[in-house]
């Protein structure tokens, strides 16, 4: 079957105009030449917004804009991969609450009703533009427990063990409830028992979805091996309970009453802590009561990138989200992609060109930067960018190994997005790392524990759980946190309001997926139901690879990319689970769901309606 004719119309360049850059100059006439031999459709009119192709999908494709999982609204907007966690957000909104406050009410509640990836056991980050522009991030990430050392997972041959994915070590000390703290002290307007009630609620009692069933069906083997874990989740004869039926949290719900009583101190230095000490100490953890009660979620400076007069506003390390997007970015606008048609075979092969060169930075400099230091100033300039694009060539892919500066050799986030009616946006990206986690469940307090230890390079040089290859600065020390790719973004607009904020699970293709969202709005113009929807690709260095979703490149695009040196590889199925919110000039919210994980957009009007 052919997936589907190119339609994709051209604005050729006009090599006429004076170029901003040499290089763009460059490549764009290195682009016309390929264009010109005919190996992409002939030149057309141009496309509406910002950017100026005509875009479609090819035929096959899943997720056409036509089935956008969008919603309008004017008084505020939450955007979760879950209906009930996204109505905990809208009751903050609709109580007089802010961005921040539903974002809260939405991490506790994604704890609970999507308790694969939502989490109190885990970590995440937080980015907020405020309506009167003041932005901040949030390091609410896991931290290597005191007692752990950089061959913990080792074997005696030196080979990497199971340890950092399955059981009680492969856990960080947590910092979503920290975080949740942290951001409510500073933001916060609702008072924070509020913000838990929702979450307390449906820990009491929800009827069992399929996905849900599905999640905890599939990760039955993990899930056993835990006496905890087997009880919680699998209490119908080794089995979910079944869907439709009532699925209660009592011992959530009580964790949830003392956070919400507390905040926040029962959890790192009260009853919750002894129990999570206890089921260390029970099967061989090593996070004692020093490590919860040393843990703190750290304010940081967001990572800022121009892109062609917007303003990305992103995380930075210890997430490397921000600084790889920043860097993909540059690359690409030293190239220039208004000039090549939407997923041809030339805007492919730029895009991954510059994934290629970022990733081989991100996994060799981009580590925790209260124990490394990290040149974030040149990776994120533009002349930088500049010398990087100057080595792309547009008839044969660049060698990986050359951008690979480490000595060499599943799945489960959860993302979200709020705005309120004083413009106020919040991304919040938070995860176990793999869904559930290490598998492991407190006793007694009813939560699954992060396997975040291992995003550390835990081998140095050979690739993790989601094949990166990254380098010693990533190595494991008590205390430190994990590189993430984790990229909850804002894009501010030439005028200076918020645009769009998203982002997305999917490990190391998060950052390539966050890039496609910026990319998709700000180069092609599309609508953010369609931004979301349009297939993803994925190249990140190593291995050397371009993955696609299904059906989500024409055969003659992928055959061209093929020709040109590139290995193309095309997933059994779809990639991330983006959760957007696109505010329009006159102030109307656009939420967006990822079809992919069937999300939730809901929306309220002024006055609280809706
Ligand atoms: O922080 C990171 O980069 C990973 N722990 C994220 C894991 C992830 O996205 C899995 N979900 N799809």
């Amino acid at each position: 079957m052919t997936k589907g004719a190119t339609t994709v119309r051209h604005r050729l360049p006009d090599l006429s105009a004076p170029s901003a850059r040499a290089v763009r100059g460059l490549a764009a006439a290195l682009a016309l030449a390929v264009l010109s031999l005919g190996a992409c459709a002939p030149a057309g009119e141009a496309g509406g917004g910002a950017g100026s192709a005509t875009v479609s999908f090819p035929d096959g494709w899943e997720y056409p804009p036509s089935e956008a999982l969008t919603t309008s609204a004017s008084g505020g907007m939450v955007v979760t991969t879950d209906s009930l966690a996204s109505a905990a957000g809208r009751e903050m909104l609709r109580a007089g609450g802010n961005a921040v406050d539903a974002a809260i009410a939405v991490q506790f509640a994604l704890a609970v009703v999507h308790p694969a990836a939502g989490n109190i056991g885990g970590g995440g980050f937080m980015v907020v533009r405020t309506g009167s522009d003041s932005t901040a991030s949030l390091d609410f990430r896991e931290e290597a427990p005191g007692a752990a050392t950089g061959d913990m997972y080792l074997d005696e041959q030196g080979e990497a063990t199971d340890a950092s994915w399955t059981g009680p070590r492969a856990s960080g000390v947590p910092g979503a409830v920290s975080g949740m703290r942290k951001a409510h002290e500073k933001y916060g307007s609702l008072p924070w028992e509020r913000l838990l009630q929702p979450a307390i609620r449906l820990a009491e009692g929800i009827v069992m979805d399929e996905e849900m069933h599905d999640n905890i069906d599939g990760e039955t083997d993990r899930l056993t091996q835990f006496p905890a874990s087997a009880a919680k989740w699998l209490p119908a004869d080794g089995e979910p309970v079944a869907v439709g039926d009532t699925f209660r949290q009592p011992d959530m719900a009580r964790t949830l009453r003392a956070i919400a009583e507390t905040g926040g101190e029962a959890f790192y230095s009260g009853w919750i802590a002894d129990s999570l000490v206890a089921q260390m100490e029970r099967s061989g953890g090593i996070i004692t009561r020093e490590d919860m009660a040393a843990y703190e979620a750290v304010w940081r400076e967001p990572i800022e990138a121009e892109y062609r007069g917007y303003r990305l506003v992103s995380m930075p390390p210890p997430s490397s989200g921000g600084v790889t997007i920043a860097e993909i970015l540059n690359i690409t606008e030293s190239v220039g992609l208004d000039t090549l048609g939407y997923h041809s075979a030339d805007h492919v092969h730029v895009a991954v060109e510059a994934m290629r060169r970022a990733y081989g930075d991100r996994n060799y400099y981009l580590a925790d930067p209260d124990f490394e230091e990290m040149p974030l100033e040149m990776l994120t300039s533009q002349e930088y960018a500049d010398s990087l694009a100057a080595s792309i060539r547009m008839d044969t892919v660049s060698p990986s190994q050359r951008f690979n500066k480490v000595p060499t050799e599943s799945t489960e986030t959860t993302h979200f997005s709020v705005v309120d009616s004083a413009g106020n946006a919040v991304a919040i990206t938070t995860t176990v790392n793999g869904y559930f986690g290490s598998a492991v469940t407190v006793r007694g307090a009813g939560f699954v524990m992060n396997n975040e230890m291992n995003d550390f390079a835990v081998n140095p040089g050979e690739p993790n759980a989601f094949g990166l290859v990254q380098g010693e600065v990533n190595a494991i020390e008590p205390g430190k946190r994990m590189l993430s790719s984790m990229s909850p973004t804002i894009v501010v607009n030439p005028e200076g309001r918020t645009e769009l904020v998203t982002g997305t699970p999917g490990g190391a293709t998060i950052i390539t997926t966050v890039y496609q969202m910026v990319s998709n709005h700000v180069d092609y113009g599309m609508e953010v139901g369609t931004a979301v929807n349009a297939p993803r690709f994925h190249h990140q260095n190593l291995p050397n690879e371009v993955e696609y979703e299904r059906s989500g490149l024409a055969d003659s695009v992928a055959a061209e990319l093929e020709s040109r040196g590139h290995e193309m590889v095309e997933e059994d199925g779809y990639s991330g689970d983006v959760e957007s919110i696109y505010i329009a000039p006159d102030g109307t919210l656009v939420g967006a769901a990822d079809p992919r994980r069937g999300g939730s957009a809901l929306g309220i009007d002024f006055g609280g309606g809706g």
